[in-house]
């Protein structure tokens, strides 16, 4: 199991540090980037679904979507949010086990996240053969001409953000191979929510090199996703 498991008070946060403007690109943005991707590809897996935002963008545009994360809390709130249109899964990708395969995986800051400056790969798993492992376990679960998409996300640097109620911060540390992040919510200077998480960086080398081994082969990158084929002999699953 991997140490970045969002707390309750983090994820408490999350929605309100989203709707602050984390991310320069709007979900709407993603939604009709990731559709143009999808073409005909109608089942789609969440990886790290989150609180639902992206999903529920999704389905309101015709996917059949499913997600998975290993945050109870996290799930909590897409549950609320979503309902019984998707189906959610609490599960750690690194030992993903579905009943079902899909046309497309996607990560939308999720488990994964395509770096802007450069084809590096950031994870929220460390470690080669960890994150080799969570991603032959998605290619298990796509169809023989299955797609995975990784969101191009926002750079990683120290970061203040005014939210409604308080005020979101995160200080970032690069560390060679990893990178640490401290996340503070404040709420009447007060912290209300606290944690450490550490991340996973993978430069375009290792990147490359995982994706083929896992049964992935790089189909096109643009300003939102970098996109990676299921290669055609992959008999995994
Ligand atoms: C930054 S949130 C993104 C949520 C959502 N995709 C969105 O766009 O708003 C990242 C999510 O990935 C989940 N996650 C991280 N590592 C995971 C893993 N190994 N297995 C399952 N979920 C994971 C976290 O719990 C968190 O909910």
């Amino acid at each position: 199991m991997s140490e970045n498991v969002y707390n309750a008070e983090i994820s408490r946060g999350y929605d309100a540090t989203m709707d602050a403007g984390y991310n320069p690109n709007s979900y709407k943005v993603a939604v009709e980037a990731m559709l143009k991707i999808l073409g005909s590809r109608k089942k789609v897996l969440e990886l790290g679904i989150g609180t639902g935002l992206l999903a529920e963008q999704l389905v309101e545009c015709g996917i059949d979507l499913s997600g998975t994360d290993f945050s109870a809390s996290m799930l909590e709130k897409a549950a609320a949010r979503l309902g019984d249109r998707v189906k959610l899964y609490q599960q750690d990708v690194l030992t993903l086990d579905l009943p079902e395969v899909y046309e497309a995986a996607v990560s939308h800051g999720g488990v994964w996240v395509a770096v802007r400056d450069g084809n590096f790969l950031d994870s929220h798993i460390t470690g080669y053969e960890r994150n080799l492992q969570g991603l032959t376990r998605v290619a298990q679960h796509l169809t023989p001409d299955g797609v995975l998409i990784i969101n191009v996300g926002p750079e990683q640097k120290d970061l203040t953000l005014k939210l409604t109620r308080g005020e979101y911060s995160q200080r970032v540390f690069f560390k060679g191979d990893h990178y640490e992040k401290d996340y503070v919510v404040t709420e009447g200077g007060w912290v209300v929510a606290l944690q450490h998480c550490v991340y996973g960086r993978f430069n375009e080398e290792e990147t490359a090199r995982m994706m083929e081994e896992a049964g992935f082969k790089a189909s096109g990158r643009d300003e939102h996703f970098a996109v990676f084929e299921k290669g055609q002999d992959d008999e995994t699953r």
